[in-house]
């Protein structure tokens, strides 16, 4: 794992966005995995500028986000169709037919889970998985428990995650109680991994996932296990790092070879 401690959001992004742009570069036709929820977003609004200003291409590009709420319209401002049109896909020049979020109003959902593997295995796999962490420790929607070698299925959210969640509804009855997401084994099949985290109230469950036990209990900690993993942090999220100074040290000495 590397672990990559910036002062702002907006330099994490700024790193995420160089790495993103040197795979298309690399790969024009890269398969990104994408996540929703607030810590993305200043990656993608740095995409968006990227595309502007440096002509950054994505018509290549396919993309399979992590999950989606069940029984949300598409056209719903808080269902992740609707969050990715407005913070991404409507602000760059991808093909709206490569880009992929598991249905959550199909009336069977358990194919379209299986539709769902079935596309991300025919695309060649995820060259790079984005990836934000839930307070209580799930990654997608894999709350604490989560088979590690768990599939594209349907989720219960937990009380926590509908509380976390409910600052995105007007009213947090809405918060709809059930998801699919991709599962643990799904996200941890991608080439590479970038998980963010913003801000204090992330800081406890940052130290658990990063230096922790690897346990179904904090199915971020599986991230341990996967041999291409950057977490890139601001300081607030990172305060309660052990190794903190270590991780810093090694950041601002990389050697030329590894940059
Ligand atoms: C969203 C997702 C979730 C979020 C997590 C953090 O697609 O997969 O795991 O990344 O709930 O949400 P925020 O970023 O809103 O704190």
């Amino acid at each position: 794992m590397e672990i990559i401690i910036r002062p702002s959001p907006e330099e994490c992004a700024s790193i995420g966005g160089r790495i993103i742009a040197d795979l298309i570069k690399r790969k024009p036709n890269a398969v990104l995995g994408l996540a929703t929820g607030s810590t993305p977003i200043p990656l993608y609004s740095e995409l968006a500028r990227m595309h502007k200003d440096e002509g950054l291409s994505f018509s290549e590009i396919t993309t399979f986000n992590l999950d989606e709420y069940i029984g949300l319209p598409g056209d719903h401002p808080c269902s992740y169709q609707f969050f990715m049109r407005e913070e991404l896909f409507g602000k760059i020049d991808i093909r709206p037919e490569s880009t992929h979020i598991p249905n959550g109003e199909s009336d069977d959902i358990e194919r379209e889970c299986l539709a769902y593997e079935q596309a991300i295995a025919a695309s060649g796999g995820i060259d790079l998985q984005v990836l934000g962490i839930g307070s209580d420790g799930h990654i997608g929607f894999n709350e604490p428990g989560s088979s590690l070698g768990s599939r594209t299925r349907i989720k219960t959210l937990t009380g926590k995650t509908i509380e976390d969640n409910a600052r995105f509804f007007e009213d947090p009855n809405q918060v709809p109680r059930h998801c699919v997401t991709m599962g643990v084994g799904t996200i941890m099949d991608s080439a590479a991994l970038m998980l963010y985290a913003f801000g204090e109230g992330k800081a406890e469950i940052i130290s658990k996932a990063v230096e922790g036990p690897v346990s179904a209990m904090v199915p971020a900690s599986i991230l341990q296990m996967h041999p291409c993993v950057k977490v890139i942090v601001d300081e607030a999220a990172a305060s309660q790092l052990a190794n903190i100074e270590y991780y810093k040290e090694v950041y601002q000495n990389k050697p030329d070879w590894q940059k």
